[in-house]
């Protein structure tokens, strides 16, 4: 890595939709590694920025208000207000945390299209799209209802059919409705304008593997974005017939906005507008967005790679004079108490309710950051939780700084005692915090913060043992200066773990500043932490205890209640399982053919974010089906699979790809289809009953 030294830093954490709570799943993808980096930042002096806010568009947030009878703006004010709110409690150190509701949010999504527009990079196409004559709307996909075409499920989606799992086309549906008002809606001609992706490709490649070569992506991200350029970059709509949103800023377009993802991104440029205005310097955005010696780093969870590794980056090299983000370091995803967070399944727990039972947000942080999903998913349990607390904040890191206090409070007045000859063991000990910050410093600067934070910990854990080796308790009767010592030791390593832990434990580290009875921790530098600073005679604060222990009783209470609530959420659940269908022959069921097939070729159905094309092998012959699995399968995990095929469908047309057969999967988790495969490997044709 040839990591360039840039004056400064723009950092920019996922804008959150005002749709929902946060969850610690959120914590754990993007917001709490991009705060731990922007206090590490803080505390090495660089100039930089942080920025984030309110998601505000989108169709599931008009989708909420419908189903709470309420219009979108008072879902978002109400989402806004609380996640805001939850941040702070986490001690999040946003520099602004803005709406994309927000005039000045608008003003800066529009001036992007016209620029595109009156560039001539935007291209215009025609397409049919269902529209409801009684509500004067097009319909989105998740607001129109139908007949699967494919299995004659009454309730498919404009996307999807939930029942056989295929993916459709709103217009494929059979005796579609309107969700709204149940009307049956019409073809009709509508336009969209387009971004062309595909011209930005090669600019693209060269974009991430140059700046992968500099900074040093994570390899899932490096592999994401490759997989999206063997697949080729397509145009992609950047408005959509809504009525929530950023307008369309061109005449004759009413009721067209801006697609969500088009305004969203641009969303961390604006909130660094409304920053700049707030400090009463307008124009001071433009040092972090439009100048090359900044270093722009783009905190995601990997569900966001594409609209921030490619998306966004095309639009800001269309714009011209921005600079690019340096890295976006996206971690994967925290599981639940072994299950992954869920909305509709009431499993998880968001931040505010955590925060309410264990109100110590520091304590959460440190559970989180030794548990980041950074390179696979990961897992928080409230026993582990516990555990972090119990075990390792307050026995070991709150155990060095109460127990050096207190001692300094009994046997030396609350007054730093000078220190006379060094012994090798304290020159050992003081060379190890002169080269912490640099070590910790290191992990921080290549997004490693788990390894960071282990470092921080070792320092207390060897702090630690210092003083249990110099056994301060004894030398004060047998070699009272060697015990003056070892105490003046131990209270610089105090300081030295108060400047370490701030960036993870902020609200520690400030009440050991304020024990140390020292100004200003914001003031420090990062570089300077391991070098002894406190002089003799400091009169000290007094010592208060770090870290409550928590008592089994009080998770235990909180999983009871967690349980309780899933089972709230999972009777309704139940009665939603798809009633079982009508009796049929055996002989019925015979004529169905199924047949284990092998798969030999795969590959995605071009223009289709959702379809297959899968070449199988019946052992008679070979054959092409279409299956809408793009989205949980990758091709070349496919190859020399065994999987289950209807046999003798009559073949259909997906995509313009014709489908002989079809592959049977579970309907999982959010719909998500799961393949069925043999339990053990078969040879191709063999029957199925
Ligand atoms: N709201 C999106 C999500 O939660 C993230 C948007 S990031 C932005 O997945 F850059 F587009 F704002
Ligand atoms: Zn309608």
């Amino acid at each position: 890595m040839e990591s360039i030294q840039q004056k400064r830093i723009l950092v920019t954490a996922a804008l959150p939709y005002a749709n929902g709570h946060l969850h610690l799943g959120h914590l754990a993808g993007a917001y709490l590694p991009a705060d731990i980096y922007v206090r590490y930042q803080r505390l090495k002096q660089r100039d930089i920025v942080f920025i984030c806010g309110s998601d505000e568009h989108g169709v599931p947030i008009t989708i909420t208000a419908e189903k709470e009878k309420t219009t979108p703006k008072a879902v978002v004010d109400r989402y806004h207000e609380a996640n805001k709110k939850a941040f702070e409690r986490f001690h999040m150190s946003f520099d602004s945390y803005s709406r994309t509701s927000l005039p000045l949010h608008h003003e800066t999504a529009k001036e992007f299209f016209l620029d595109f527009y009156n560039k001539g990079i935007l291209k215009e196409k025609a397409e049919k799209q269902l529209y409801c004559e009684k509500d004067a709307m097009f319909l989105a996909d998740r607001y129109v209802e139908g007949t699967c075409p494919n299995c004659n499920n009454p309730g498919a989606r404009g996307d999807q059919c939930e029942n056989c799992g295929n993916w459709l086309n709103q217009e494929d549906l059979i005796d579609p409705k309107c969700k709204i008002c149940a009307s049956t809606p019409v073809l009709r001609e509508t336009k969209h304008w387009y971004f062309p992706l595909g011209k930005y490709q090669e600019q693209l490649e060269v974009y991430v593997e140059e700046r992968h070569k500099r900074d040093g992506w994570k390899d899932n991200v490096l592999q994401y974005c490759r997989s999206w350029f063997k697949d080729g970059l397509q145009d992609r709509a950047v408005t959509r017939d809504l009525t929530w949103g950023v307008p369309v800023p061109l005449e004759g377009y009413p009721n067209k906005v801006l697609y969500v993802w088009f305004d969203a991104v641009l969303g961390y440029i604006s909130s660094t507008k409304e920053w700049a205005n707030r400090k009463g310097n307008p124009d001071d955005w433009k040092r972090y967005w439009q100048q090359d010696d900044t270093k722009y780093v783009a905190f995601i969870g990997k569900d966001n790679v594409v609209f921030h590794c490619i998306v966004f980056p095309a639009m800001l090299m269309a714009r011209d004079g921005y600079i690019l983000p340096e890295n976006v370091p996206a971690n994967e995803f925290l599981n639940f108490e072994g299950q992954k967070f869920s909305k509709s399944r009431g499993w998880g727990i968001d931040l505010k309710d955590f925060l309410n039972e264990f109100p110590d947000a520091d304590a959460l942080r440190y559970a989180i950051a030794v548990n980041l999903p950074e390179y696979h998913d990961s897992d928080f349990y409230l026993r582990d939780y516990q555990a972090r607390n119990n075990n390792e904040l307050a026995s070991i890191l709150g155990n060095f700084v109460n127990r050096t206090l207190t001692f300094v409070q009994k046997n030396f007045d609350n007054t730093v005692p000078s220190q006379t000859a060094l012994t090798d063991q304290d020159n050992a000990h003081l060379e190890y915090l002169k080269n912490a910050p640099a070590e910790i410093g290191n992990h921080y600067e290549q997004y490693r913060f788990r390894d960071g934070l282990l470092a921080v910990m070792n320092v207390a854990r060897a702090a630690n043992k210092y003083f249990n080796d110099s056994a301060p308790w004894k030398t004060i009767n047998d070699d009272p200066e060697r015990c003056r010592t070892a105490m003046h030791v131990c209270l610089q390593t105090v300081r030295t773990l108060a400047v370490l832990i701030e960036p993870v434990l902020p609200s520690a580290a400030l009440k050991i500043w304020n024990m140390l009875n020292l100004k200003s921790l914001h003031a420090e530098q990062w570089d300077r932490a391991g070098i002894p600073a406190l002089s003799p005679g400091h009169k000290l604060g007094g010592s208060k205890i770090l870290f409550t222990r928590i008592e089994d009783k009080e998770i235990d209470r909180v999983l009871e209640q967690l349980e309780a609530e899933s089972r709230k959420t999972e009777s309704p659940k139940n009665s939603e399982v798809a009633p079982v269908k009508p009796q049929v022959d055996i002989e019925d069921f015979m004529k169905v053919d199924l047949r284990i097939a092998k798969v030999a070729a795969c590959e995605k159905v071009k223009k289709s974010k959702k379809l297959l094309k899968i070449s199988i092998d019946l052992g008679s012959e070979k054959r092409t089906v279409v299956a809408g699995i793009a989205e949980q399968y990758k091709p070349e995990d496919l190859i020399g699979k065994n999987v289950v095929i209807v046999a003798n469908l009559k073949p259909a047309k997906l995509m313009g790809v014709e489908s002989k057969g079809m592959i049977l999967a579970a309907i999982g988790e959010n719909d998500n289809p799961i393949l069925l495969m043999p339990e053990k490997d078969l040879s191709p044709g063999s029957t199925v009953r």
